[in-house]
Order: structure tokens, then C-alpha cells, then sequence
């Protein structure tokens, strides 16, 4: 469908919510990148072709002769009860303590991030993310129309004393945050991993103001060096709304994610859940299910984090050997992404049309922020292109950097920093 030029006649019938859901001009170039001769480092997908198709094959032959008819029917909203047990078991996988009636199973965690925007958030309540935050999130956030507040991260995480300003500021003025969302395993998008003294500190913060925590953590397991730290749900259970899912440790197509959380919030969570689409998929359950059940799961974790952490690596020579004094940049212990902060007089936005030309694409920084912020950064992933991929994207990026710092010194635009912004409420 193109949708190019085209005067929307419907403008006045949209909802006030529709207008602060995000541009789709990015979307529009970025659309480009699946062409086969450009290196797309803007993705978030995780490498598919490391599973085995025949043994896949296999699961799904086994659950349509077992029970075709209840493969291929409507299934409970709060999921297939045997699934349960294989995410309480990838949950003990990294410490954390849950039992099957603690979760309910959703359409990806994204769903889950939807559900509880709508049934936490009124127009107007304060909630807070970090800044950058993942951008479904602050999607499906911001079309209900909360005040974002959104506190920087550092390597170590989410800033604690701006953390604890905001919740005093608010607190001061008679206001009280709902919920605090963050990603505390390398962070999609700044690869950064919360500090386990931080996340601490964060929970005594939720604690001390009142307010609920979410958890949003498809990276875990995805470790390449250093040590696990304890989800904040181990930590807490009892304000914490841990989401997980199988996205990044099995198939992102499967749409598999799922829900921890104290019964009161689960109850309304399923009605939410139940409005939005019934029930998660009871075919994928079960093969999910099947596929966690009989296979070598750990193992297939185990090459995928080797996968990763190469690519990663190539990600970082690459950047020291053409883009070192020019541009800085994280440097995540596990997970898909690196991010990059490049002068501040670069618009990463404008940029991605050259860089697009020259046959790379990633993901300006901009759109991780609710508001403002994030103009001269990008996201990179790793996890998707070969190594050697990574190796020639990062040297056709550099190229494009060079050239777009060149031509704003000649155009005499050094400190001159603008960006567009959302409209606050
Ligand atoms: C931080 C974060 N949360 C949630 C999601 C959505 O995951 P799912 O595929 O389970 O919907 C992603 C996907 O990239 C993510 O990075």
C-alpha cells in the first residue's frame, strides 16, 4: 500500500492518542534495508538461522498427530498450562523464582507492554522510563497519553540521584509516579546492564514513593562475559512486573512472551489481555512448549551467545579502527545492541538517507525518547549480519560520518544543535 503524498481524508475521526504515536517517515526508509545489498545494522532480530529447520519440522509433525484438534483450537487466555512450566524453568535459569500461576502468556512482551499501558495508565499519570528506552514501549506508553518522565542511563544503568529528583519533584507537587519501566539487561537500545547495586537502589526508590516496577528483560540469557546480576522481580516480588520472552532465546515469530506478577495485577492484566485477542496462539504454545520440553535449549542459548558475542566483538574492532575519536560508544556484555553517540551537531536522522545511499542502514536515536533527546545517536545491532557484515557496515558508516562532519564544519554548523520533538501534554 503506498502511502506516499497522500492528504489523509480521515484526519478529524483519529482518537487524540493516534497523534503521538511515531512518525512513520523512519519506518518508511527503514523499510528499504530488508534490499539484499544493504547492511542493515538497524534491526533488532535475533539470528534465526541457527535453529535447525528438520527438528522444528519434527515438533510441529509430533503436536498435530498427539491432538490436532486442540492444537488448532482457542486455548485458556492465561495460557497453555504445560508452556507455564517451561517459562518458570527458563526463569530458574537466571535465579528468579516464579510458579506457574504467577504468569499469564501473551502475544510477545510487547502485547504485555500494551495491556498494562491500558490498564495502568489514565492521560496525564506520571510514569518513568529510562532515557533511551525501548521504543515499543514508549509506543505503546505515550498513545495513552501519560506524562513520560525519563531518566538517563549510564553504564551502570539508570542514573539514581535523577531518578530520585524526579520522584521528589512530583512528590513535592501532590503527584506520584505509576510505574518505573526498565530494561535492566543489556538495554535495547544502549546495550547497558543496571548495576546489581543499582538495582537496589531502584527498588528502594519504588519502595520509599510508592511505585510499581516493570521489568522488561527478553536479554538475560543472552550473557557474553561477567557476572548475572538478580532480576529485580528476585530481588522484590512484590511490586515487580517481570516480562519475559522467547523471542531471543527461541523464535520471535513464535510471538511468545509472559507475565510475572503479584495476583491482583495478573487478574486485571487477563481481562485486558482477554479484550485484546482471546488467547496467545495454541498452536505456537504448544510447540514452544514441545520444543523447551524435549530439546537442548541451554545448548542452542549457549551458540547463540557464542554467535553473538563474535559479532559483537567484530562490532567493537570495527568502531576502534574507523569511527575511534569520532563518535563513543557502549560496550554491552551481552545482548543485540550497541549504541552511538556521535557530535552533536549530527542529526542521525538526517543522515540516514546518505547512509541508506551508501548501502547501510540503522536506527537514529531520536525515537528512543519520549520527548526529546537522542539526535546525534544511533542504535547498531550485531546479532544479524555476519561478522564480516558488520565489519564492512561499520566501514561504510564511518564513510558517511566522515563525510556529514566535513560538510558541517564547511557549512559552519558546528554547535549548532536542533532537533524535532514530540509535543509534551
Ligand atoms: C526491550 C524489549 N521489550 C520487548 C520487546 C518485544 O518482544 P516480543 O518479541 O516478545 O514482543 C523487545 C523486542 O525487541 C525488546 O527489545
Amino acid at each position: 500500500m503506498s502511502k506516499k503524498f497522500v492528504l489523509d481524508p480521515f484526519g478529524d475521526k483519529y482518537a487524540h492518542r493516534t497523534s503521538s504515536m511515531l512518525s512513520s517517515e523512519i519506518r518508511d526508509l527503514l523499510a528499504v534495508t530488508a534490499r539484499r545489498d544493504i547492511i542493515s545494522l538497524a534491526g533488532g532480530l535475533p539470528y534465526t538461522q541457527a535453529m535447525n529447520p528438520d527438528m522444528i519440522l519434527g515438533l510441529v509433525e509430533e503436536i498435530l498427530r498427539d491432538d490436532c484438534a486442540a492444537a488448532l483450537q482457542y486455548g485458556p487466555t492465561d495460557g497453555y498450562a504445560p508452556l507455564k512450566r517451561s517459562l518458570v524453568e527458563i526463569m530458574r535459569e537466571e535465579g528468579t523464582p516464579c510458579l506457574p500461576e504467577d504468569i499469564i502468556v501473551t502475544n510477545g512482551a510487547q502485547q504485555g507492554l500494551e495491556i498494562i499501558s491500558k490498564i495502568f495508565i489514565n492521560p496525564g499519570d506520571d510514569i518513568v522510563t529510562e532515557a533511551p528506552s525501548y521504543v515499543g514501549a514508549l509506543n505503546s506508553f505515550l498513545s495513552y497519553q501519560p506524562r513520560i518522565h525519563a531518566i538517563p542511563v549510564d553504564e551502570e544503568g539508570i542514573l539514581l540521584d535523577r531518578l530520585k529528583e524526579t520522584l521528589e519533584g512530583l512528590s513535592g507537587q501532590g503527584r506520584k509516579v505509576k510505574f518505573i519501566y526498565t530494561v535492566p539487561n543489556f538495554h535495547n537500545p544502549a546495550g547497558v546492564t543496571m548495576s546489581t547495586e543499582r538495582r537496589y537502589g531502584l527498588l528502594q526508590l519504588a519502595e520509599a514513593f510508592d511505585c510499581l516496577v516493570v521489568e522488561d528483560n527478553p536479554y538475560g540469557l543472552l550473557r557474553f562475559e561477567g557476572e548475572p546480576c538478580p532480576t529485580l522481580r528476585r530481588l522484590v516480588e512484590s511490586r515487580v512486573i517481570y516480562w519475559g520472552t522467547l523471542s531471543k532465546i527461541f523464535s520471535a515469530g513464535m510471538r511468545i512472551g509472559w507475565v510475572a506478577a503479584p495476583h491482583p495485577i495478573l487478574e486485571k492484566l487477563l481481562l485486558a489481555k482477554q479484550s485484546a485477542d482471546l488467547c496467545t496462539s495454541s498452536f505456537t504454545q504448544r510447540i514452544a512448549h514441545l520444543y523447551f520440553a524435549s530439546q537442548d535449549w541451554r545448548g542452542q542459548v549457549r551458540q547463540l551467545v557464542e554467535i553473538y558475542r563474535e559479532r559483537r566483538n567484530v562490532m567493537l574492532e570495527a568502531m576502534e579502527e574507523f569511527l575511534s575519536g569520532i563518535a563513543s560508544w557502549t560496550r554491552p556484555q551481552g545482548g543485540l545492541f550497541l549504541w552511538v553517540t556521535l557530535p552533536e551537531f549530527i542529526k542521525t536522522s538526517d543522515m540516514l538517507a546518505s547512509a541508506i545511499d551508501a548501502k547501510v542502514a540503522y536506527v537514529p536515536g531520536r525515537g528512543f525518547f519520549p520527548y526529546e533527546g537522542g539526535e546525534n545517536s544511533m542504535r547498531l545491532n550485531f546479532s544479524y549480519p555476519e561478522p564480516d557484515m558488520v565489519w564492512e557496515g561499520i566501514k561504510r558508516l564511518s564513510k558517511v560520518v566522515k563525510r556529514e562532519i566535513a560538510l558541517a564544519k564547511a557549512l559552519g554548523m558546528e554547535g549548532k544543535a536542533s532537533g524535532r520533538s514530540r509535543t509534551k501534554e
